[in-house]
């Protein structure tokens, strides 16, 4: 890495970012730990505009750490239902406790020992503390990775942990002297808006003068990642089941899985199984779901029963005006309130 590089790029980008970068979010203008934490965990593999009313309703019913330590997982993840990636909710409840119950109740005050906590990687921890406490450590979510990537023309392939390791090493070089919450804060709003995945806005980038990706011709080449994330597919099926008074069963699914702790509908894995759950009832077939994860694609049908009063699969009879109180994914809340 050059010694112009070095010395200009920090500089360049908390210039930028006090004019052009994001300054008014909510979670922004605090130094309170908490509220940066929750924010940050939130915003991993979610957009800010999906994050907003999640964050102020966190905030409204658990103002303090210690307030969301003491409420129970299942209250967490009711709260979070619908943000998806549900360990976070998991880690996040879990983290509340550990500060509560192994700091008095006070986020620790440097990355490396923020980072101890559950869910918190070297990533988030450094954010945490560039944001709050002004510690100069070096961020690099995939965000900061397309960008670093590309200024540098990093030719490693980030499959690899030593390239990875190395592009850390570069991270933490191009660390400015000063204002690194600020440069923290520019890295991410460049990778969220300009330097973006397919169509990067070069004509915009205050960088691109000492882009190296610019110049090489073709900056998206970077990052170089040669072992692509194989997609499976999945197929489940749902038995909607509602009694006479118009009480919805659910069931809680188990500690594991994508949905660990959260309640469905009653779902098998083929559909003789979920037609021999509800003998001789008369099944609707509903039109196919599809759910795009990171690792798979998952394909929903449901049948739908009408009205029942005889033998049932196990489960929790649950008033539709309560169904808010418990943690529905994302989909199976689409579909009970459009139908
Ligand atoms: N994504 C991750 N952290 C963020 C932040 N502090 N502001 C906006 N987007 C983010």
């Amino acid at each position: 890495m050059s010694e112009a590089l070095i010395k200009d790029f920090g500089k360049t980008v908390v210039a930028w970012q006090r004019r052009h970068g994001r300054n008014t979010l909510p979670w922004q203008n605090t130094r309170d730990p908490y509220r940066v934490w929750l924010s940050e965990v939130m915003l991993q593999q979610t957009q800010v505009a999906t994050v907003l009313g999640y964050y102020e309703r966190f905030l409204a019913r658990w103002p303090k750490v210690t307030d969301l330590a003491a409420a129970s997982l299942d209250e967490v993840l009711a709260q979070w239902a619908g943000l998806g990636y549900y360990s976070r909710a998991r880690n996040l409840h879990a983290c509340a406790r550990a500060v509560a119950d192994l700091h008095g109740g006070e986020f620790p005050g440097t990355a490396a020992a923020l980072q101890t906590l559950p869910g918190i990687g070297r990533s988030t921890a450094a954010a945490i503390a560039a944001f709050c406490f002004g510690e100069r450590v070096a961020i690099l979510d995939g965000n900061v990775k397309r960008v670093l990537s590309r200024v540098l023309a990093f030719s490693g392939d980030l499959s690899s942990s030593a390239a990875e390791k190395k592009l850390w090493d570069h991270a933490t070089e191009l660390l400015p002297e000063r204002d690194v919450d600020r440069y923290t804060q520019g890295l991410m709003d460049l990778g969220a808006t300009i330097c973006s995945t397919r169509s990067p806005d070069c004509l915009l980038c205050p960088v691109q003068p000492m882009c190296l990706g610019q110049q090489e011709g073709d900056p998206t080449r970077f990052p170089v990642k040669t072992r692509k994330l194989k997609r499976g597919r999945r197929e489940n099926w749902w038995l909607w089941v509602e009694s006479v008074e118009g009480r919805v069963l659910l069931q809680q699914r188990p500690d594991t899985g994508v949905w660990a702790g959260l309640w469905t509908l009653p779902m098998f894995d083929d559909e003789a199984s979920a037609r021999a759950a509800l003998p001789g009832g008369e099944l609707e077939t509903l039109p196919r779901l599809q759910h795009a994860l990171t690792h798979f694609d998952w394909v929903l049908h449901t049948l739908r029963a009408g009205a029942v009063e005889g033998m049932t699969p196990g489960g929790t009879w649950v008033a539709r005006e309560k169904l808010v109180d418990y943690a529905l994914p994302a989909p199976l809340k689409k579909l009970i309130e459009e139908r």
